[in-house]
């Protein structure tokens, strides 16, 4: 196609980390297919992280060539900037929404279209936002947040669609699952496991969210409401984590032929979704008995599709950043639609 029939497509990243960096080589290197599939120009105009950003208005080229500079971050940075699609890569900060809630908003109330892959704000504002993009005519994707490359909001939405969700539950946290597996398949202790998990670089040097199981409880609060409308708080989700994993419950687990996982689960049959995070075991006829390594799972009863079961997960921060690079995709195809 030649490029004076491309759409033109701006987007800037905020949060230029592991995940924010990442996603710029990706996308920079996926501009044909862009052009060829989209018929979209896709132009990288800016990015910017805590202090620091850089800003092109004809677009980078390449990843290694984006020169940070001091002040060029913030609202008021990006407001200027108006990018056609921000790509929300910053930190997760459930308590108070973080720095992406002034983002989400400041793009979503000008109509703009978003790619969010920290959980803060979806968890602390999710209908506010969701409302946001809908008056405004915005889209708002969300796949980074919920489990990255794990198809989960994506079943729900439309590989279920029609069918009534009964109840899910998820394998959401690869830390959590390393540890796990650690202590049963090598007899590995807690410590040593998370020792093991932070020298390989998987587990953040501060482990709480994961352990404590607040990670799982964010994904699958943002799950629950943005797939299912549950209309949840994070409140409501009763948690509890692995950090009372002992090696006597280990000898149990095997003596009794279970497999420990933190689930995080939502039982949609009530009058009322009830959610919960905690510790469950599994027989080792069961899938979730065999979930290795750092992989993620998700399981869904439907009244009318029978039983769903979707597993897997790629290396960080590639996996997460093609997810997010996966919902860009598909707010190009909607940007089309909207013509
Ligand atoms: N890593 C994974 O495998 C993974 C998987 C799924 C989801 N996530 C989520 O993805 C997000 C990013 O993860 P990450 O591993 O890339 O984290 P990271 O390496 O710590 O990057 C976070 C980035 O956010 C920036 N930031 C902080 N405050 C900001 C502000 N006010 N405005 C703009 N940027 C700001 C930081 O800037 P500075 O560089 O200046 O500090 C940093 O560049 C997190 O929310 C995480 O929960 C991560």
């Amino acid at each position: 196609m030649p490029s004076e029939a491309l759409r033109p497509v701006t987007v800037a990243i905020a949060g230029y980390g592991n995940i924010g960096r990442q996603v710029a080589v990706t996308l920079l290197e996926r501009r044909a297919r862009y052009a060829q599939v989209h018929g979209c120009d896709v132009r990288l105009v800016a990015v910017c992280g805590s202090r620091t950003g850089a800003v092109n208005a004809q677009g980078f080229a390449a990843a290694s060539g984006i020169a940070l500079e001091e002040g060029l971050t913030g609202c008021e940075f990006l407001a200027q900037i108006a990018p056609d699609v921000l790509i929300e890569a910053g930190p997760t900060d459930f308590a108070t929404g973080g720095p992406a809630l002034g983002y989400l908003t400041m793009q979503l109330g000008a109509g703009r279209d978003v790619v969010v892959v920290s959980k803060g704000a979806l968890v602390h504002s999710g209908a506010r936002l969701r409302e946001l993009a809908r008056a405004r005519g915005a889209s708002l994707r969300i796949s980074g947040a919920t489990a990255a490359a794990l198809p989960t909001i994506d079943l729900i939405e439309t590989g279920l669609r029609g069918a009534k969700v009964l109840a899910l539950e998820g394998v959401f946290n690869a830390t959590t699952n390393f540890l796990l597996n650690a202590m049963m398949a090598r007899g590995c202790t807690f410590a040593e496991a998370l020792g093991e998990a932070q020298a390989g670089g998987f587990a953040e040097r501060d482990p709480s969210r994961d352990i404590e199981g607040w990670d799982t409880a964010c994904k699958l609060t943002i799950l629950a409401n943005f797939g299912l409308d549950a209309g949840l708080v994070l409140e409501d989700v009763a948690v509890s984590g692995i950090g009372d994993v002992t090696p006597e419950r280990v000898a149990g687990w095997k003596a009794q032929g279970q497999v420990p996982r933190l689930v995080g689960r939502l039982d949609c049959t009530g009058e009322a979704p009830v959610a919960s995070v905690a510790v469950r075991t599994y027989p080792l006829d069961h899938a979730f008995a065999h979930i290795p390594g750092k992989t993620k799972a998700l399981r869904v009863e439907t009244d009318c599709m029978g039983e769903i079961l979707t597993m897997g997960g790629g290396p960080e921060p590639l996996a997460t950043s093609c997810a997010a690079l996966k919902d860009f995709e598909l707010v190009l195809e909607e940007r089309a639609g909207r013509g």
